[in-house]
């Protein structure tokens, strides 16, 4: 296995199911009554974030600690970040203490690649600016993959605010790796100019780009990324880009909902689908802890 997990670019579909397939078999340890395992006994893993996390940071803490590593969160508005250190700086001064992994959420695009030229140690990217989330995507197939017994062949649509989102790049490129159709939806202002030559469908209308849809994962918008003027007002947008149970009318009845979280209720997915039956929201987030258990046990412990 390779040294550095830094985006679903570099990964192989043959890659892509080894990770799944051993994140099937992790699941198992986070329903025991002892959840733990020996496999990364003796590693230390940092998790340093430049930017606010729930789920990445948990679930990348909890799976180290479940493998019985050591493990050591580091957000920069709390370390010497602050004072003008560089993150260079930074990741050498971290590599001093020998760590065995370097979790890390920044908010430039490449930050990750950058640092992992420069230590010994595996670098994971937790997300970097609008580029890559690769952990994320790797949920995600394995909650649709789940679902639907398959990823081959299903029409995936991902819908909202493409642009400003890693989370839909790392989606596009791992759904598209696995065999799917890829469909994005948004406002003209909301998808890059170009995306069609990454190989998907482009719709401006929701409630058409769902009808066959086998999976709908909406995004949400990234106010923190936009400079404004994208769209008139978020009551606007949620009228024609917001999923509510009156769009859902015209889908597949067997479809399913994603979201990657944090989710603006109400502004892209009304809460009445966020929590209904359709919804695998909750379903994301377990898998992210299980993906992120294989993606250690490849990195740091484990042999195919
Ligand atoms: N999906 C996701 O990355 O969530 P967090 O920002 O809470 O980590």
């Amino acid at each position: 296995m390779r040294k550095d997990l830094l985006g679903i670019k570099d990964l192989s579909s043959r890659e892509i199911e080894v990770l799944l397939e051993t994140a099937e078999r992790f699941k198992e340890v986070s329903e025991r009554e002892i959840k733990k395992v020996p496999t990364l006994r003796g590693k230390t893993i940092i998790n340093l974030f430049y930017e606010p996390s729930t789920r990445t940071r948990t679930s990348f803490e909890i799976a180290a600690k479940r493998m019985s590593a050591d493990t050591i969160n580091i957000s920069a508005s709390s370390s010497s970040v602050v004072k003008g250190e560089t993150l260079l700086d930074t990741a050498r001064n971290l590599e001093a203490m020998n760590p065995d992994a370097v979790v890390i959420r920044h908010p430039f695009p490449g930050a990750p690649h950058m640092i992992a030229k420069e230590i010994k140690a595996s670098v994971i990217n937790g997300g970097d600016g609008a580029h890559e989330h690769p952990s994320q995507a790797l949920s995600d197939l394995l909650t649709v993959k789940e679902k639907k017994g398959r990823i081959e062949g299903l029409l995936i649509v991902i819908a909202g605010d493409i642009a400003h989102s890693r989370v839909a790049r790392s989606n596009i490129l791992a759904f598209k790796k696995m065999g799917a159709v890829v469909r994005v939806v948004g406002p003209p202002t909301l998808i890059p100019y170009g995306i069609e030559d990454m190989g998907v469908e482009v719709s401006y209308d929701l409630g058409e780009a769902i009808k066959d849809a086998d999976v709908i994962m909406m995004l949400r918008i990234q106010l923190e990324r936009q400079k404004g003027g994208f769209f008139p007002s978020l009551r606007e947008y949620s009228a024609l880009y917001g999923l509510n149970l009156e769009k859902l009318k015209s889908a597949r009845r067997d479809v399913v909902i994603l979201h990657p979280g944090p989710i603006n209720r109400g502004i892209e997915i009304a809460p009445e689908v966020a929590d209904g039956p359709y919804s695998l929201i909750l379903n994301q987030v377990t898998n992210g802890l299980a993906v992120r258990m294989a993606i250690f046990y490849h990195l740091l412990g484990g042999k195919e």
